[in-house]
Formats: C-alpha cells, sequence, structure tokens
C-alpha cells in the first residue's frame, strides 16, 4: 500500500473535502481535540478487518499469528518514533489510561505520605485529577506551581518548588490550551537533581515536536494516538527501563501472565505485563499507519508549517478591536494552537456562529478549569492547526471572526 502523502496533502483527507447541506465546506481547526485521518489509515484499518483480524498472543493458528506479528511490529514502529525500545512501550486507550497506569501502576506502590507531588496550573484535567487524587489518598502534597499569563513557564519558580521531598514531576510538554511548549529537558533535568521522578504528558507535543524518549530522559511518556492521525482509543505508555521494575500491574487478567496458581501468579515480562484483556489490534496497526505517515511529512516540518500558520494568523487578526489573542508571541515556544475571546462574546456562541461558515474551533475550559481560574478568563474559543491546514483556512476563521463580532456589535 503506498502511504507516500500526495503533492496536495489535504487530498490523503477524505474528510478535509466535506461540503455540508448548506454548501459550506468543512474548515476543520481542532485538531488539538482530534485529527483527522489520512486514507491509508482507514484503509489500514479495513485491510486488518477483512483479512488480519483475530485474537492476539493466544492461538497457534495461522491468522492468529499474522494479528500477532503485525501488532508487534506496531509496536516496533511506534516505539521506534519516539525513540523508545519496543518493551519499553506499553499500549493503552491513550493519555488519559496511560497517566492512570502510571498512579496505579508507580504510585501506589512509591508515593508515601508527606511526599510532593508537582504539576502546573496549565495542567488538563487527565494530568491534573489522578495525581491530586493520589495525593489525598496517600497525605502527601500536591503543589499546583503558577506559570506566567502567556502560559510560558518561569524556570527559577519552578525549581524553588522542587525539593528533597519531591517524587513526582507530571508536566505536560505542550498545552492543550494556548500551545505552549514548556522546556522539558530543562524540568526533567531539575526534577532528577531532586531525586523526583518525572511524568511527561506528551498528547498535544507528540504529533508536533519530534520526541526522543532518551534524550528527553524522561521517566514516563504518555502520548494518544488519536491526536496524531491515528484511530480513537489507541495510545501508549513509554516507561523507562528504571522504573519498569518499580512498577505492578494495574490490570490483572489474561495475557499478563506466566504461570497462576490458586495462590500466586507469575507476570509475564513487559510491556505484555501491563496489557491485560485483549488489546486493541486494530488501533495499534492503524497508528503504526500514521507514524508512517507522520515520519514522511517530516516532523520539522509540521511543527513549521503550523508556526507559519500561526505567524499568519497574526498577521489576519492583530488589531481586530476586543479580539484577546492568549498565548506567548514567541512563536519557537508555540506549536499550532490560537486560543481567543472575543469581548462580549461567550466562546460557545462564537464557536457557533463560526460552524456556520463551516469553520470548526472548540471551546470551553480545554478540560483546564484550573489554568482558566488562575487567568480569570473561564473559557476561550481555541482554533488548532494540523500540517493539512492552509493559508485559506485561516482566512475563514478571520471572516468568520469577522461575522461575529457584526452580528453581536
Ligand atoms: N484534550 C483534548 C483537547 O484539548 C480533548 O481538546
Amino acid at each position: 500500500m503506498n502511504c507516500l502523502p500526495k503533492s496536495d496533502i489535504r487530498e490523503s483527507f477524505p474528510i478535509l473535502s466535506t461540503v455540508f447541506d448548506d454548501g459550506k465546506k468543512l474548515i476543520y481547526l481542532d485538531n488539538a481535540a482530534s485529527t483527522q485521518k489520512p486514507r491509508c489509515v482507514i484503509e489500514r484499518l479495513k485491510r486488518f478487518y477483512e483479512s488480519e483480524n483475530a485474537n492476539v498472543s493466544r492461538g497457534a493458528h495461522r491468522l492468529g499469528n499474522i494479528a500477532t506479528s503485525e501488532y508487534e511490529t506496531a509496536r516496533d514502529q511506534i516505539a521506534n518514533f519516539i525513540g523508545a525500545n519496543p518493551e519499553e512501550m506499553i499500549f493503552t486507550s491513550g493519555t488519559t489510561e496511560s497517566i492512570n497506569a502510571i498512579v496505579y501502576g508507580w504510585g501506589e506502590e512509591n508515593v508515601k505520605k508527606n511526599d510532593e507531588i508537582v504539576v502546573l496550573v496549565s495542567e488538563h484535567h487527565s494530568n491534573f485529577i489522578p495525581w491530586q487524587q493520589l495525593a489525598k489518598r496517600k497525605e502527601a502534597f500536591f503543589k499546583v506551581v503558577s506559570v506566567r499569563r502567556d502560559g510560558t513557564l518561569d524556570l527559577n519558580e519552578f525549581k524553588k518548588a522542587i525539593t528533597n521531598r519531591t517524587k513526582v514531576v507530571a508536566i505536560a510538554q505542550v498545552t492543550n490550551t494556548f500551545g505552549v511548549i514548556h522546556p522539558i529537558d530543562e524540568i526533567v533535568e531539575i526534577a532528577h537533581s531532586k531525586g523526583a521522578i518525572t511524568v511527561v504528558d506528551g498528547a498535544q507535543s507528540v504529533p508536533h515536536i519530534l520526541t526522543n524518549v532518551k534524550e528527553m530522559n524522561a521517566d514516563f511518556l504518555a502520548f494518544s494516538g488519536h491526536k496524531m492521525l491515528g484511530p480513537m482509543g489507541i495510545g501508549g505508555l513509554y516507561i523507562s527501563k528504571k522504573r519498569i521494575g518499580e512498577m505492578r500491574p494495574f490490570f490483572f487478567g489474561g495475557g499478563m501472565i506466566d504461570r497462576v496458581y490458586n495462590d500466586r501468579t507469575k507476570f509475564a515480562n513487559p510491556p505484555q505485563k501491563y496489557e491485560a484483556g485483549t488489546p486493541n489490534v486494530a488501533g495499534a496497526i492503524g497508528l503504526a499507519e500514521a507514524v508512517k505517515f507522520l515520519k514522511k511529512v517530516g516532523m520539522a516540518e509540521i511543527l513549521d508549517h503550523e508556526r507559519q500558520l500561526l505567524e499568519y494568523s497574526y498577521h489576519k487578526l492583530d488589531g481586530i478591536n476586543g479580539l484577546a489573542l492568549y498565548g506567548t508571541r514567541d512563536l519557537e515556544k508555540r506549536v499550532g494552537v490560537l486560543s481567543f475571546n472575543i469581548e462580549g462574546v461567550h466562546p460557545h456562541d462564537v464557536a457557533t456562529i463560526l460552524d456556520f461558515q463551516g469553520v470548526a474551533i472548540r471551546s470551553g475550559h480545554h478540560c483546564a478549569q484550573p489554568f482558566m481560574r488562575y487567568l480569570g478568563i473561564h473559557y476561550t474559543a481555541r482554533a488548532s492547526f494540523y500540517f493539512y491546514n492552509s493559508v485559506e483556512d485561516v482566512d475563514a476563521l478571520t471572516d468568520a471572526i469577522k461575522d461575529v463580532k457584526e452580528r453581536f456589535s
């Protein structure tokens, strides 16, 4: 199957040619919530179900062997994409499950009373609540470190928050609200210097920034497939060699054992030890296809394109009266996410009116209520780009924002 992106990349994404009943074309700018799928990923899923579908690592029949081989090849390819070894990456349903897996598999065993767990105020709820709740269970301290109003982190402030009692530092490399990139290498170094382990929420970074877990040196990295062209319901968790021995299984059942006796169980080696039950085989294979596509496009090119779209957006939107644009203007610290508010208009109304023009964005608190509360803005409208978006999409966004302004003037 030829998975090379066509010269016009948009043609590889069937959904991008959607025209709604009212004649409006789809302008998809909600990529931080979920990306669209290229034809090769869709076809790969079809091929799996048409000719390879069977359970994995169980039977001796040919189809089972094909499915197992494709599943493990997918693991190799996806682990390689983030610079990990295959045995260091487990499949999960996505970032939320990955972070909960760390909390239940590592945190329950290793976090003790009076330890500190550090997060940033800008975290997505999925990298906030699991730690907050673990801290409550363990009588540990849950420390929430502030960021600047433009979303960036003051490393000196962060450094002050990390002490010899800090056990865990859990931080998103890129914020889902403003698309701000945090200096993850420095964060990991500071945390490790005090003996803390590091958890990187890569949900919004792995799809946009070339990731190498070895260079990053984090203990854990969580990511979601559906935000990087893959199917929904599949994602990954990188666990460093050092930590994998400290983890206990967080789900128990079939597929994760070596021997089971009436009174005890000897578990399989990782990664199988952490993948109880029938895995999402099609999802893993589909995600591997997505990763191949991303590699062909080029991660550096993807980030560069998103930044060009951001720059063009500022060129089009700066100066519109009553339009607040959030996030640092240093584009080296940004991926293609643009949060905004229009004075006097609720972001849900903004999103609804943009949708009249076919422009799909997200509005609300973006699962980051502590951050929104901290900024005193409660909600934003958020456009988020990927490499298949164009300047024409930004033009459509601009026209639709002007339409909102006219309707509410
Ligand atoms: N976490 C996703 C977002 O930011 C759903 O939209």
